[in-house]
């Protein structure tokens, strides 16, 4: 098995283990999507995807929503989190320096992009977030939270992928028009997502 494959098995080993039901899935579901986007993605931006939330499989070391005012504030801290942890595997697996490095940055800019390859990363993650995790979420933590939330990852995504998310469909009702009413809401009043921050 050569460094990668090695790196690759132990992140999804360790995401395994986590306490939230839809991390595994959503781990291997922002993959997909990231290589239905670009299927020629390098090595680097792979295993981005595979680890970009590989802090929250770590009780002890993840960061906690409640220690954050601001959402993007945790969410910068988780992404700065996951790169750390993501750095360590990889130096162990003995992956090369130029890989290691960037799948890091990689990591690090998940929530936000910035650059051509982060923001391919950003609209796998957050359209995963849309098809793996959000029934999750709703169940847990319920309308009001998981409607902020949608909002929040529907802003993220680039305009020209906007169309993926409309059309995904919910086996539970509520869900299913609490997606509507968000896209809606920000399809027709650009200052939405500023209002409901
Ligand atoms: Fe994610």
């Amino acid at each position: 098995m050569n460094s990668i494959e090695k790196a690759k098995k132990k992140i999804r080993e360790i995401i395994s283990g986590s306490s939230i039901p839809e991390d595994p899935t959503h781990a291997e579901n922002t993959l997909n999507w990231l290589l239905k986007f670009e299927p020629k993605a390098d090595q680097a931006l792979q295993i981005a995807a595979l680890a970009h939330d590989i802090e929250r499989a770590n009780e002890k070391q993840k960061i906690k929503r409640k220690d954050y005012q601001d959402f993007d504030l945790f969410k910068q801290a988780h992404a700065n989190n996951s790169a750390k942890i993501l750095l360590e595997i990889l130096e162990k697996c003995g992956v090369t320096d130029s890989i290691t490095k960037e799948a890091c940055r990689m990591v690090a800019k998940h929530e936000m992009g910035g650059d051509a390859n982060s923001d391919l990363l950003k609209d796998a993650d957050s359209i995963s977030f849309f098809e793996n995790n959000l029934p999750y979420y709703y169940l847990r933590e319920g309308w009001k939270e998981s409607k902020q939330r949608a909002a929040w990852g529907y802003l993220r995504i680039s305009k020209n992928r906007l169309n993926i998310v409309r059309g995904i469909t919910y086996e539970d009702k509520n869900l299913f028009d609490l997606v509507k009413q968000v896209t809606q809401e920000a399809d027709s009043d650009e200052s939405f997502f500023r209002k409901n921050k």
